[in-house]
């Protein structure tokens, strides 16, 4: 009998998951990668990994700078796109955030656009943290960038109907136990289907609890990809920037 697949591995596996999200672009990634790098200044050897790198674009985007960068994300279809960008610096796997990853390894990880948080049990959460601490070399950086659950979940759109390149979508959101639930309905000519997220709501202080207990330091929290100060009532994001001791 074939297992029921969870909501992250079909949706995230869809085509019309990067349709809706098409505005998520290289050029999105490239501005907020360029505004971190310049803030946190690695060295040019730092070795990097972007955490469910979906695509790869941020991950292409630090390439582009110059530091040598491994993407790892748990869409098949997804890394098949990214490895069309690997070079000697730059290289994609398909890899479960929740199993661990080689010990003492990165200078830096990033786990960037809500990449985190998916999971109905809380210690699979501090699992992908737990992993991420082991990756990382002593004094190495996590780049946490989530979104900000106490504003969105106070301005959730509760209905929306759109329609991009011939594709209908009609989306309903709402909220229910600290958790931000999205179901996508898609028509495309012919072809029906649905599709749900899930996201986890976290304040500032729950996702700094994981965080510090997983054995980080919190440095800085910024608010947007511009780097702005964390307003938790304004901001968009909530991006957390961690360093293991
Ligand atoms: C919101 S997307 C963001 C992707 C990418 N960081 C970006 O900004 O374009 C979340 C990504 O997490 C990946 N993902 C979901 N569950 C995962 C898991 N258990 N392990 C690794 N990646 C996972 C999905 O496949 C998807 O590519």
């Amino acid at each position: 009998m074939q297992e029921e697949k969870e909501w992250y591995q079909s949706w995230f596996e869809s085509p019309y998951y990067d349709l809706l999200y098409k505005d998520r672009d290289q050029e999105e990634a490239d501005m907020f990668i360029h505004n971190l790098v310049t803030h946190l200044a690695p060295s040019k050897n730092a070795l990097m990994l972007d955490l469910a790198c979906g695509k790869g674009r941020h991950s292409i985007a630090l390439n582009r700078m110059g530091y040598n960068v491994t993407g790892v994300d748990l869409s098949q279809r997804k890394i098949k796109a990214a490895k069309q960008h690997e070079n000697s610096s730059l290289s994609f796997e398909v890899h479960d955030m929740r199993m661990p990853l080689e010990p003492n390894k990165y200078d830096y990880v990033f786990n960037l656009f809500t990449s985190f948080g998916y999971f109905d049990n809380e210690e699979e959460n501090k699992v992908v943290l737990t992993n991420v601490f082991n990756s990382l070399k002593s004094k190495g950086i996590f780049i946490l960038d989530y979104v900000n659950g106490e504003r969105a979940s106070k301005y959730l759109l509760k209905h929306e109907e759109y329609s991009l390149e011939g594709v209908d979508f009609s989306i309903y959101r709402y909220a229910k136990n600290n958790v931000i639930v999205k179901e996508i309905k898609i028509k495309d000519g012919v072809v029906e289907c649905s599709f749900t997220e899930k996201v986890n709501i976290f304040s500032e202080t729950k996702l700094k609890e994981y965080i510090t207990g997983c054995g980080f330091e919190v440095l800085e929290t910024f608010g947007d990809y511009q780097l702005n100060k964390f307003i938790a009532k304004d901001s968009d994001r909530l991006i957390i920037i961690s360093r293991k001791p």
